[in-house]
């Protein structure tokens, strides 16, 4: 399709997915933990990784604002960066599941196009979507970063949330729902996500 790869033919190698699959114990796929700013992203991609490290899987967390700081460096936060921003995270995400590791992207991820873009990377059942879903009053109370202070003074614009968009999922494989006065722990929600990875093969 892309004229500047016209010229570039593929190249398979002789170990192949299935090879690293049998010395990995495990099969690679990518857990996509999408949500507001604020809304435990991270903090649930950090529970996961560990859970899923002392069960003695290897997983690696892609998150939005180290990825900013080397390859999306030259990234700004406008819908079209945003939008190229999650597509070469997507595709270093499917890289990372062909290899056989179990991939963590912490991203807001805002636009349900970029993330059914991410989708369409990968094989049936090796996306798995979780949807952070917490108001935005609670992530603007915790504003670990004090971001959302700044955006409210208009100090930072096209805050999601604030004065940019956020498109919930409409069918994810996982909502992970704030309730008042019955907050999940981080490992909780670890569980829950390892519970359906294991019933999910
Ligand atoms: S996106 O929308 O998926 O491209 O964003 P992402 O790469 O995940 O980066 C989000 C983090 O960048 C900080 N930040 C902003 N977020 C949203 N909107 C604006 N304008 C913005 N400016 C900076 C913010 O710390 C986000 O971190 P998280 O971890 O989500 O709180």
């Amino acid at each position: 399709g892309n004229e500047k790869s016209a010229n570039v033919v593929w190249h398979n190698s002789s170990v192949d997915k299935l090879d690293r699959q049998k010395l990995l114990q495990q099969k690679g796929c990518v857990i996509w933990i999408t949500g507001l700013s604020g809304s435990g992203k991270s903090t649930l991609g950090c529970a996961l990784s560990q859970a899923l490290h002392s069960r003695g899987k290897l997983a690696y967390i892609l998150d939005g604002d180290n990825i900013r700081h080397g390859l999306n460096r030259d990234l700004s936060f406008k819908a079209e960066d945003r939008e190229e921003n999650i597509r070469r995270v997507g595709e270093v995400a499917k890289l990372f599941a062909d290899a056989g590791l179990i991939c963590i992207a912490c991203l807001i991820s805002p636009y349900r196009k970029d993330r059914d873009s991410c989708r369409a990377l990968l094989a049936d059942g090796n996306f798995i979507e979780v949807f952070m879903d917490m108001p935005l009053d609670v992530c603007e109370a915790r504003d670990p970063k004090g971001l959302y202070k700044l955006a409210r003074a208009g100090k930072i614009k096209a805050f999601t949330g604030i004065d940019d968009p956020y498109e919930p999922p409409l069918h994810c494989e996982i909502v992970l729902k704030h309730e008042e006065g019955n907050c999940a722990s981080p490992y909780e929600m670890a569980e829950t996500v390892i519970t359906y990875l294991e019933e999910n093969g």
